[in-house]
């Protein structure tokens, strides 16, 4: 009986110990650091996490974006997998096209700039074609800088950003925090958060330009992707949604079983959207992150899974990418690259039907979406 309990009590005493001694999940934080200073003389900083298996994500103040993201693939060689640029004047130059920003204050489109809300009409800037795109044109989320803090224990990075009541036209003064965890088993996670003063629409995404064989691979045609979406949002010649929702099945959009990007994309090529850049409606959602999308790119082995607390998922084969120059002098082409941004529907506001986007004073804004990194 004795002999029962002191062993007893030494398994509950070493149990102890192994969760005492477990290496933490979370990545080491490294920051601030100053990345460079805006052409208006304010200093970006960057910060840096690096897990134990070598995943090192490099953040930076300037639209709170991910500029860097280095995993391994299948041999164990670790590559840069998103596009971006080496200094504070790329991603302030006219090549930057949202390279890995946290988008908004409404991602996507709005038509004409327009919406109504409690009988008050708001215009905001038409900036892509005749319709208002990522939160409009000097102060939209991507281009003003955010302020960073490193929170401990947790060894977050969060970002905070108080957008004044008028900024870019959107009613309402947004209290805003986009918070990134990179966590042992290689899983990037953004946890983002608003409230408002007015009612106020709001739509917020990361616009990381992935290439799994690494950022400057000519193209992304060759990844397969996944999808958790049996329906889409058909979309008129500016992209603006019809307000229908329609089956994927028998359409270039089914990637419901793992399909190529490039097998089916040829006759989208010559359409307004001029690749992939469609919204998709993700079946079965809830208030944890739930399976999305998986890509992956057979010659790396690498497999980046995407899972979201969001209605949807724009998927984007980067169809205008004009081979610019980024980072380590590398070029960015026409299809080199692919956005998967969970987020609410396009012009979700002008659409009955479409899940609600108006965040009203003393609610939460709330979306997560986690990019798991694994290799196959
Ligand atoms: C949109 C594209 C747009 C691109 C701009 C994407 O989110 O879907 O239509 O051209 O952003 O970088």
């Amino acid at each position: 009986m004795r002999f029962i309990r002191k062993m007893l009590i030494t398994a509950f005493l070493l149990g102890m110990a192994a969760v005492a001694f477990t290496p933490p999940l979370r990545a080491e934080v490294n920051g601030p650091k100053i990345f460079g200073k805006t052409a208006g003389g304010d200093m970006i900083e960057e910060y840096t996490l690096t897990n134990a298996n070598g995943v090192k994500l490099k953040l930076i103040t300037l639209g709170a974006a991910i500029a860097e993201l280095h995993v391994p693939d299948k041999a164990g060689k670790i590559a840069d997998v998103v596009l971006g640029f080496d200094d504070v004047a790329g991603y302030e130059s006219d090549q930057n096209q949202y390279f890995g920003c946290t988008t908004g204050r409404y991602a996507n489109r709005i038509a004409k700039g327009k919406f109504t809300i409690d009988g008050k009409e708001y215009q905001l800037a038409v900036n892509n074609g005749p319709n208002h795109l990522h939160g409009g044109v000097k102060r939209s989320l991507d281009k003003v800088v955010w302020k960073a803090e490193v929170l401990k224990p947790e060894n977050v990075v969060r970002f905070t950003y108080e957008s004044p009541d008028g900024e870019e036209g959107y009613p309402g003064k947004l209290d805003l925090a986009v918070t990134y965890t990179l966590t042992d088993r290689n899983e990037v996670r953004i946890d983002y958060k608003a409230m408002t003063d007015k009612a106020t629409p709001i739509n917020l995404t990361n616009h990381s330009y992935f290439n799994l064989s690494g950022a400057g691979a000519p193209s992304v045609l060759d990844h397969e992707l996944t999808l958790a979406a049996e329906q889409y949002t058909p979309a008129d010649a500016d992209l603006i949604p019809t307000g229908k929702i329609e089956p994927v099945t028998g359409t270039p959009l089914d990637f419901m079983k793992p399909t190529k990007l490039g097998a089916r994309i040829e006759p989208l090529l010559k359409t307004q959207f001029q690749g992939y850049d469609h919204n998709f409606v993700l079946t079965k959602r809830g208030a944890a992150p739930t399976f999305a999308a998986r890509l992956r790119d057979p010659m790396s082995g690498r497999v980046m899974t995407v899972l979201t607390t969001q209605p949807g998922i724009q998927v984007y084969t980067g169809n205008f990418l004009k081979g610019q120059k980024g980072k380590g002098g590398k070029t960015f082409p026409k299809q080199s690259a692919v956005c998967l941004e969970t987020q609410h529907f396009p012009d979700a506001m002008n659409h009955k039907g479409f899940p609600e986007v108006i965040l009203r004073p003393g609610q939460t804004y709330r979306h997560a979406c986690i990019y798991a990194f694994s290799t196959e």
